[in-house]
């Protein structure tokens, strides 16, 4: 879109309504909240508000909605996120639960019975990690195509005994398109026929240098199995994260993506999001792509309800009145009734391109067919 309402650049500012419409009064354009302004004076309006703005592309006005930026002063340390991808069978899942055992304390050990792909641990060192077992490749996808970023770091799962196959190399150049750094985690050590070289120089041809081999990119030898090389890895986490100074202010709406939703029979439509700015609560009323809701309930990856969840927390999501896609985004909002007409706005305008791109086919055909 080229346009965006008044309504919508304040709810992704976190700026009142009222305020945005002041703000552009003074800069001699009459709007009232429902009503569009197009890209640069969307632009105008954040820079005024202090926000920073980096713009993707010059007609896309999603673009510069997405890169508003808090200010410096607000912002405070977050754990990072970590995305653990790799090729199918190379021990993503094994290795996030290896790491979930080493780090929890005993009196979680054994109640892990949740799954809901995304889960927080803490080191011994008291360091807390927050982990996806690869979103589906279409969550991280479809964020990176709208500007946003859900992982800070993706540790990169080889098995030593199968080394680099096809969806190593889809994840090697997902981490590289969204400009991640990555962590190359040699899995399946402890098998004979493990061979981290091959891993290693199969790697190079994929310009992923690793420190072994006067990289950059750190290298480490775990097993899922055994438990060899966890704590190195967690280190090298530790280490990445640190070069990172990861912040977000927790002190504003809630902004997340949804990394998975599905439509539970007793539950209704649940959305398992990732919050990235402010803190999400109970009773916040939120839009989520074409949807919007009121947060019912929150419950985090042990399965317990939780009131809150702030930055970097990833939480399932209940009180939705319809099921998200994994990507959108969510943004929390002051009404109802701004959250009902963003949502219905969006689900307009896709509505309007599928249609567009519906009649460009089918002028297409025509034309060939003339
Ligand atoms: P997908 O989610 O299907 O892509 O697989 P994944 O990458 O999550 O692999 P998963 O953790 O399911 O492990 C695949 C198989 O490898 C399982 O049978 C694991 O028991 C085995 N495995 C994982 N890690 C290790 C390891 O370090 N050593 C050995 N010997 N086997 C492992
Ligand atoms: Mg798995």
């Amino acid at each position: 879109p080229e346009a965006i309402t008044v309504a919508e650049l304040a709810n992704r500012m976190a700026e009142r309504v009222a305020d945005v419409v002041k703000a552009l009064m003074q800069s001699g354009i009459m709007a009232t909240q429902n009503q569009s302004i197009d890209a640069d004076t969307a632009e105008l309006v954040i820079e005024e508000f202090g926000h920073r703005v980096t713009r993707v592309s010059d007609a896309d006005v999603e673009d510069v909605i997405a890169s508003v930026e808090d200010k410096e002063e607000d912002l405070l340390p977050r754990p990072p996120v970590i995305t653990i991808m790799g090729h199918v069978d190379h021990g993503k899942t094994s290795l996030l639960d290896a790491i979930r055992q080493t780090s929890v304390t005993s009196g979680e050990a054994g109640g892990i019975t949740q799954h809901i792909g995304a889960y927080q641990v803490t080191t011994k060192d008291g360091q807390v990690l927050s982990f996806l077992d690869t979103p589906g490749h279409a969550a991280f996808t479809s964020m990176r195509s709208r500007g946003a970023q859900v992982t800070d770091i993706v540790v990169l799962v080889v098995a030593a005994d199968d080394a680099v196959m096809p969806q190593t190399v889809e994840a090697i150049s997902h981490a590289k398109a969204a400009n991640v750094p990555m962590i190359v985690a040699i899995n399946k050590i402890d098998k004979p026929s493990a061979n981290p070289t091959k891993v290693r120089t199969d790697l190079l041809q994929h310009e992923v240098i690793v420190e072994e081999m006067s990289g950059e990119v750190q290298d480490v030898e775990v097993s899922a199995q055994t438990g060899q090389g966890l704590d190195q890895l967690l280190e090298a986490i530790a280490l990445q994260a640190e070069i990172l100074e990861l912040k977000a202010n927790p002190n504003r709406a809630a902004e997340g993506a949804v990394i998975e939703a599905q439509l539970d029979v007793g539950r209704g439509p649940v959305a398992t999001v990732l919050v990235q700015k402010g803190t999400l609560k109970q009773g916040d009323i939120f839009v989520v792509g074409e949807q919007y809701g009121k947060v019912r309930a929150l419950i985090n990856d042990k399965g317990e309800r939780v009131k809150e969840a702030g930055p970097s927390v990833p939480v399932e999501v209940l009180g939705l009145n319809g099921t998200p896609e994994a990507g959108d985004v969510l943004n929390v909002t002051s009404t109802e009734a701004q959250a009902r007409e963003i949502a219905e706005y969006r689900a307009h305008a896709a509505k309007e391109k599928r249609a567009a791109a519906g009649a460009a086919t089918t002028l297409d055909q025509l034309l060939q067919k003339a």
